[in-house]
């Protein structure tokens, strides 16, 4: 019978043996895949395990620091690397959703590249490449169809020729948390909603400016405490605030303001192929408006998106 601590075991145990002393590089996303698929590797062949966390400037409120905070408690060899400016000089004019999300892509690769070449002697590509993707590579928008996409522009990057280790390509993904928690990983890491690749970029709607990166970190971090304090972050699948470049006029004071909208989006869904908008209270949105509001300088609208999936989207972008 399949349990996660005799996955683990025998796990690590066809890891040791596969790898030897080979050292491999892998790049964490935060998400779940990506960190238990690098504490496995971790077990298995210590800091010969070189993880990479890349601050593409387009990641919420504080993430990174906290993420890469709890990499390094968790024992892991790991470097971050602050990119943000390369991102958002890349994205600077980019209108177009695929035009920004390949650019977001060439730019990771390139900055995973220059890493990867610092690690002397690496022999592998280690991913959190699970199941599903594996059968569907079909709905992938994120990571590995930016690549191949950048196939066709000049030749393979260096990372992309070496060997690929994938612990998780045989599980779903509740097997992958069930895993994840029985290698003690914090709980904050395993319970995330999904997050897009090319994060809040796709969440801004148009061209991406820092300054309009910062008004959306804001009321997106209001909203995800107040589900959480709410108690409901967990019934929800995924969330997240998204930046509208639409102005509209308000009052404040005796002040007539001309502003931009915020729409708060949150569904319930299985594997985010189908999505129903979730009905959150009235009083949490209320709430969640007021906050947004009265302390995120730049907004003075919320809204909130009634769409299921199809035919809309989860993501604007
Ligand atoms: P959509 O918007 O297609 O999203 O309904 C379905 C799921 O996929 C995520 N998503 C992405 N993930 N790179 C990713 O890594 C992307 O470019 C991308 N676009 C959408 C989305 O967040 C949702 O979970």
């Amino acid at each position: 019978d399949w349990t996660p601590d005799s996955f683990i075991e025998t796990t690590i145990a066809a890891l040791k043996e596969k790898l030897g002393d080979d050292k491999v590089v892998l790049g964490l996303s935060g998400g779940v895949d990506s960190s238990v698929a690098a504490v496995l590797l971790h077990h298995a062949i210590g800091t010969n395990l070189h993880c990479i966390f890349v601050d593409n400037g387009l990641l919420r409120k504080g993430e990174y620091e906290q993420v890469l905070d709890s990499y390094k408690h968790m024992g892991l060899n790991i470097k971050g690397i602050d990119a943000k400016q390369r991102f958002y000089d890349a994205l600077a004019g980019l209108n177009d959703p695929e035009k920004k999300r390949k650019a977001i892509g060439r730019v990771f690769i390139e900055v995973f590249d220059d890493a990867a070449h610092e690690v002397q002697d690496v022999k592998w590509l280690g991913q959190g490449t699970i199941y599903p993707d594996v059968i569907e590579s079909v709905s992938v928008k994120g990571p590995s169809a930016t690549i191949k996409s950048h196939h066709n522009v000049g030749g393979l990057p260096d990372f992309m020729k070496l060997k690929v280790v994938e612990p998780l390509n045989t599980l779903f993904k509740d097997e992958v948390r069930r895993v994840g928690k029985a290698l003690g990983i914090d709980p904050n890491i395993l319970g995330r909603h999904p997050f897009p690749g090319p994060g809040l970029a796709i969440r801004i709607l148009g061209d991406v400016t820092p300054e309009k990166v910062a008004i959306l970190q804001e009321a997106d971090a209001i909203y995800i405490n107040n589900l959480r304090s709410y108690g409901v972050y967990d019934k929800v699948w995924q969330a997240g605030a998204i930046f509208l470049p639409v102005q509209s006029v308000g009052v404040m004071g005796d002040e007539r303001t001309y502003e931009n909208v915020i729409c708060l989006r949150a569904v319930e869904s299985l594997d985010g192929m189908t999505a129903d908008w979730c009905h959150l209270p009235y009083d949490l949105l209320a709430k969640i408006s007021n906050e947004i509001i009265n302390n995120v300088k730049g907004i003075n609208r919320v809204v909130y998106d009634i769409s299921s999936k199809p035919p809309a989207t989860i993501e604007w972008e």
